[in-house]
């Protein structure tokens, strides 16, 4: 996202715990544009607030994406007290740290400003197996909009991607940790294939930017199709019966 957002000529701030992650990442896109790096967790609402500061005294912010995220598949009843913590701290807190920390200074600035935050497809029904995460992006989809209703008035847009599975290594090393998940997961996907970061990139600099302008408080799913395949009762059908059983199955014409 990052990448793109330079493309289109964007002045970018990445945040993150480990400052080497940060480093590197500024070094493959500073060619693009201009990117700055400030160390920060998320999950500490002091780090969060002296980031933004830092950034405000530059200047103030137009764009604020969400993204930061913690996540692992486990049997709930195994969680311990700090695995709780620190998915909810990072995915809600976080977010929550962030959108505060910008929105009272666009408010009383009377700036305007839109926030992007990244959710997930599970949100609005839950997932066994990831029920930190579910909680937590469940959160995070509240606030967007109950925001893009209490802040929209002062040009404020609140708006969410839920994306589908996108593969890379800190999400599938935790959350499709062995290939045969991998395929459990295509096979649930009409499309039959996951979602790419440039798909992920273009939607979010769609939502960030004034070509979006009238569309606030959604939340944009971005996943090939695959929520609905789970939903529709029949929808399996396609997997389950042959051409020869559609064919039997057709009314026999009345002689
Ligand atoms: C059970 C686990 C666990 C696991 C960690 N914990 N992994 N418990 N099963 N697989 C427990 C630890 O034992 C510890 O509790 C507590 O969680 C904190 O773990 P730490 O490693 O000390 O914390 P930390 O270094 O802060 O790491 C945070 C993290 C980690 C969330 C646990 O996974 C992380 O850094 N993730 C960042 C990247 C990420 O998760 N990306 C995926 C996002 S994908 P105890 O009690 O033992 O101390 C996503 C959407 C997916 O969200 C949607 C796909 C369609």
């Amino acid at each position: 996202m990052a990448h793109r957002f330079l493309q289109l000529g964007a002045t970018v701030y990445i945040c993150g715990r480990r400052e080497e992650v940060l480093e590197k990442t500024a070094a493959e896109l500073s060619a693009t544009g201009p990117i700055h790096t400030l160390p920060c967790d998320v999950r500490n609402i002091d780090a969060v607030e002296a980031m933004i500061d830092t950034i405000w005294k530059a200047a103030p912010l137009d764009v604020l994406v969400n993204n930061a995220a913690g996540n692992f598949i486990a049997r709930t009843e195994e969680l311990s007290p700090r695995a709780w913590d620190s998915v909810i701290g990072i995915v809600l807190l976080g977010t929550l740290h962030a959108t505060m920390a910008c929105g009272r200074r666009w408010l009383k600035a009377n700036h305007p400003g839109t926030v992007l935050s990244i959710s997930a497809t599970y949100a609005p029904v839950g997932s066994a197996y990831v029920v930190p995460s579910a909680v937590s992006k469940a959160g995070v989809e509240a606030l967007t909009r109950s925001l893009a209703v209490e802040w929209g008035n002062r040009g404020i847009r609140m708006n969410a991607i839920a994306p589908g599975p996108i593969p890379t290594q800190g999400a599938f090393s935790r959350v499709l940790p062995r290939p045969e998940l991998e395929v459990l997961a295509l096979d649930r996907n009409p499309m039959h294939r996951f979602g790419t970061k440039e798909e992920l990139a273009n939607l979010a600099a769609f939502l960030v930017s004034d070509g979006s302008s009238y569309i606030n408080g959604e939340i944009i799913r971005m996943d090939g199709g695959e929520f609905l395949q789970g939903a529709g009762e029949f929808s399996n059908l396609g997997r389950a019966l042959t051409n020869e059983d559609w064919e039997s199955l057709k009314p026999r014409k009345k002689s």
